[in-house]
C-alpha cells in the first residue's frame, strides 16, 4: 500500500512546539521559493472550507502558515498550485461533496502535474474515509486530521520531500499550541477558539469522535489574542466552541463561561461579542445576567433544540425536556425582551413519528425563533443512533420536514417584520454582492441590512433605519455614522 505515515511526536511542550513549527516554516519557505523560481511567479494556494465556524477558523490558521511561507491566496481552485480541502463530516452530504470535487481536482492535476492536493478536517478522522482515499484517490499528496493542524508546516516539509501520499492522523491530543500565524478572512471581525472538542455525545452526532474530548484554552491566552486582534482593527469577535457553556470546567483554575465573557467585555476598543454554540443543558443564570448587563454582547443566542418530543430528546441524549427548554427560553426572554433566538433542528431521528414532529413545531411556534436551521437526520457510522433499528422511511421524514420548514419560515418572517421602521446599530461588513452602490451591515440580532454606501467604510458601526423588511433581510438608510 502506498502511503507514508509520519511519526507521532507529542512529547514537546506547547511552547517548544511553536518554536519547532516556526523552524519548519523556514524550511518550507525554501521549497516554496524554489517553486516560485520554476513558475516565474509566486505559487497560488486555495483553502476550501466545508462545515462550521470552527473549520473556518482552522482554515485561517492554514492560510496563515501558507502565506508566511510564500504562497499567495486565491479563491479559484482552477488557478491554484496547491488546493487544500478542510472537510466536514457532520452529515453525509458534506462528505459526498468532497468526493465529488476530488474527481474534479484529479482532472486538474492531470493537466497540471505540479498541483499539490491536501485534505484535512473532520472527515479525515474517520478510518473508513482514509481507506477509501488510499484506494481510490491516490493522487492526493497530504492528509491530516483535526488534532495535528498545528503541525501543518512540518507536514508541508514532509510533502515537499516525498513523492508518496503523506498521512498523519492522531486519535486525540491535549496540546494547544499558541502563537502560530493566522490569516484572517475579515479585517474587522474574527472567530476565536475558546475550547476544542465535545464531551456531550448526542447520540446522532459524530463531532465528539472526530474532534476529541473537550479542552478549554487558558483565559489569559484568549484575552491576549483578542487584545492583539483589536489592536489590529477587529471590532467584533465570535467566541467559538461546540458547547461554550461548559467552558473552563476542565482548567487547572476553573472559570465559567460567564466569567470569561466579563473579562472579554473589559477589552478596550472591542465593540461586539458573539459566541457559538450554547447547549441548553449548561446555560446558566449567571450567563443570562452577564448578557443582560453587557453593552457589547450581541442580542442573539443560538440555542439548538434539535427536537420537541421528550421521547426523542431522551433518545438523542440531549439531557433536557421540552418543558425545561421552554422554561429556559422564557427566562432568557424575560431578562432580554429584544433578544433574537435561533436554533438547529433535526427531523427524522430514528423512531421519530409525525406526532413527534408536531411537538417540534409546537416549540417553534412558542419560542418564535428568529431563524432555525433544519436538517434531515443523517446516519453517522459509529454513533449510537446509527445502530438503532427504527430508522425512519424517507417519505415520512420529507413530510415532517416540509411541514416544519413552513412554520419556521412563517415565524421568522413575522419576527423580522416587527423591527421594520426601527433604527438599529449595524456593523458594515461588505459591499453588496448584487449592487455595488450598496453596503451590507449586520445587526446585533444577526440579521442583514442593505443601504446606500455614501462615504461609509467597511468595519464601521453605523445607526441604520430599517425601512423595509424583505422577509429575511432589510433595506434601509444610515442615520448616523
Ligand atoms: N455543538 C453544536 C452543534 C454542532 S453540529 C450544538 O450542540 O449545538 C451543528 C448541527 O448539525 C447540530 O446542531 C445538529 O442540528 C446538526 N447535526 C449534527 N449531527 C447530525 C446528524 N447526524 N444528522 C443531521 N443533523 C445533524
Ligand atoms: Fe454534537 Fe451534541 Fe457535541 Fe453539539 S453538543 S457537537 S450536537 S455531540
Ligand atoms: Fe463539521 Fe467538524 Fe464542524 S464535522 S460541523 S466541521 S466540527
Amino acid at each position: 500500500m502506498s502511503g507514508h505515515t509520519t511519526a507521532q511526536c507529542a512529547s514537546t511542550s506547547d511552547e517548544q512546539e511553536t518554536v519547532l513549527q516556526n523552524k519548519y516554516m523556514k524550511e518550507a519557505e525554501v521549497y516554496v521559493n524554489k517553486l516560485s523560481r520554476q513558475l516565474g511567479r509566486r505559487p497560488l494556494c486555495c483553502v476550501t472550507t466545508f462545515g462550521c465556524q470552527m473549520n473556518a477558523r482552522d482554515s485561517e490558521k492554514l492560510l496563515g502558515i501558507l502565506t508566511r511561507i510564500g504562497y499567495v491566496s486565491t479563491e479559484s481552485e482552477e488557478e491554484a498550485d496547491f488546493v487544500i480541502y478542510n472537510t466536514c463530516t457532520v452529515r453525509d452530504n458534506a462528505n459526498q461533496r468532497v468526493y465529488g470535487r476530488l474527481g474534479f481536482l484529479n482532472s486538474l492535476k492531470r493537466k497540471k502535474p505540479h498541483l499539490k492536493i491536501a485534505l484535512c478536517g473532520c472527515m479525515m478522522q474517520e478510518h473508513s474515509v482514509i481507506e477509501k482515499i488510499r484506494r481510490s484517490y491516490r493522487f492526493v499528496d497530504l492528509i491530516f486530521g483535526t488534532h495535528n493542524i498545528f503541525k501543518f508546516a512540518q507536514l508541508l516539509v514532509a510533502m515537499f520531500e516525498n513523492q508518496e501520499m503523506i498521512i498523519d492522523i492522531w486519535q486525540e491530543t491535549d496540546q494547544i499550541v499558541e502563537d502560530l500565524p493566522v490569516s484572517r478572512k475579515y479585517p474587522y471581525k474574527s472567530g476565536i477558539n475558546i475550547m476544542f472538542g465535545c464531551n456531550n455525545f448526542c447520540s446522532y452526532c459524530i463531532v465528539p469522535y472526530v474532534r476529541g474530548r473537550e479542552r478549554s484554552r487558558d483565559p489569559k491566552e484568549i484575552i491576549r489574542e483578542i487584545e492583539h486582534l483589536v489592536a489590529d482593527g477587529v471590532v467584533e469577535v465570535m467566541l467559538l466552541g461546540q458547547n461554550v457553556n461548559s467552558y473552563g470546567k476542565n482548567l487547572e483554575e476553573p472559570i465559567t463561561f460567564a466569567q470569561l465573557l466579563r473579562e472579554v467585555e473589559q477589552i478596550e476598543g472591542l465593540q461586539r461579542i458573539r459566541f457559538m454554540t450554547s447547549h441548553p443543558k449548561d446555560l446558566s443564570d449567571e450567563l443570562i445576567e452577564v448578557m443582560r448587563q453587557s453593552t457589547k454582547i450581541c442580542r442573539h443566542l443560538h440555542l439548538p433544540v434539535q427536537a420537541g418530543s421528550d421521547r426523542i430528546l431522551k433518545a438523542m441524549n440531549r439531557r433536557y425536556t421540552k418543558d425545561q427548554y421552554l422554561a429556559l427560553v422564557d427566562k432568557i426572554k424575560t431578562a432580554m425582551p429584544d433578544i433574537a433566538i435561533t436554533t438547529d433542528i433535526i427531523v427524522g431521528f430514528p423512531g421519530e413519528t409525525l406526532a413527534d414532529v408536531e411537538e417540534t413545531i409546537d416549540v417553534v411556534r412558542r419560542v418564535q425563533y428568529d431563524n432555525a436551521f433544519t436538517f434531515i437526520y443523517s446516519k453517522r457510522t459509529g454513533t449510537p443512533a446509527a445502530a438503532m433499528d427504527n430508522q425512519v422511511p424517507e417519505e415520512v421524514v420529507r413530510e415532517g420536514f416540509d411541514k416544519l420548514l413552513k412554520v419556521v419560515q412563517d415565524t421568522a418572517r413575522e419576527r423580522a417584520a416587527r423591527l421594520q421602521g426601527q433604527v438599529m446599530e449595524a456593523l458594515v461588513e461588505e459591499v453588496n454582492e448584487q449592487d455595488a452602490s450598496l453596503l451590507t451591515g449586520r445587526l446585533s440580532n444577526n440579521m442583514l441590512v442593505h443601504f446606500p454606501a455614501g462615504n461609509i467604510r467597511i468595519g464601521q458601526l453605523v445607526q441604520v433605519s430599517l425601512d423595509t423588511c424583505h422577509g429575511f433581510y432589510y433595506t434601509g438608510h444610515v442615520i448616523e455614522a
